[in-house]
């Protein structure tokens, strides 16, 4: 009889700890009382879902953004994504720059064991976009933060980007596809192993 409570307790706690855990990975964006985003915390134990990159070279020496854009976003938003074709409230998707290590050649490769290429080195940035329907329905309902366009600490909170600096951009090419450059993510489509 002991050994019988003993376990139903240990399954009670146990269903319990996973409830919190889960709960925990899905922490929603948290606003400060002025609508700024806190900095986001284990952004980067989300899943990766694609880098993409703009290097100078390949831009006239000038590119916006001429890191590699590390993509993260919660498994539960990235599972609902592949079941629905949208992103749900709260979504939150992080875009970490990592710059490239020193170019040998003009256009900023270098040679590795691999082949000639580009390569990450340092955190160089983070932008974010949050999907909050009640907050930002004039931009489609997400709303664009940078943290900073530089190595970490990042700020720790950010207020909401005018529209013309980021907004504009994705209602101009990815309006239909939930605000979000879809095409560039293959694992968006594919089944989680
Ligand atoms: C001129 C167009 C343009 C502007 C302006 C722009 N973006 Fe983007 N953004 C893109 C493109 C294209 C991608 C995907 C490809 C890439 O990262 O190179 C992207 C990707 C992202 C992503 C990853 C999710 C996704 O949709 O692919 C985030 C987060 C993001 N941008 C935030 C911002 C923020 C914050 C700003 C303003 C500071 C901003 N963007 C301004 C074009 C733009």
């Amino acid at each position: 009889m002991t050994f019988k409570w003993l376990l139903l307790t240990g399954v009670l706690l146990a269903t319990a700890s996973i409830t919190f855990s889960q709960a925990r990975a899905l922490r929603s964006p948290v606003f400060t009382k002025d609508g700024e985003l806190v900095l986001p915390s284990g952004f980067r134990q989300w899943v990766f879902i694609g880098g993409p990159l703009t290097p100078n070279g390949l831009n006239n020496g000038k590119a916006p953004f001429p890191e590699f854009h590390d993509v993260y976003i919660q498994q539960a938003n990235l599972r609902f994504y592949q079941a629905h074709g949208s992103f749900p409230e709260g979504t939150v998707i992080v875009k970490e720059l990592a710059l490239t290590q020193a170019g040998t050649y003009t256009d900023g490769s270098i040679n590795s064991a691999s082949g000639r290429g580009y390569f990450p080195g340092a955190l160089h940035g983070l932008d974010v976009m949050v999907k909050d329907s009640n907050r930002f329905s004039d931009t489609h309902d997400w709303g664009f933060f940078t943290f900073g366009h530089h190595a970490p600490p990042y700020e720790g909170a950010a207020r909401v980007m005018e529209a013309g600096q980021c907004a504009s951009c994705h209602i101009a090419g990815v309006a239909k596809t939930d605000m979000v450059w879809v095409q560039f993510y293959p694992l968006l489509h594919t089944k989680l192993q």
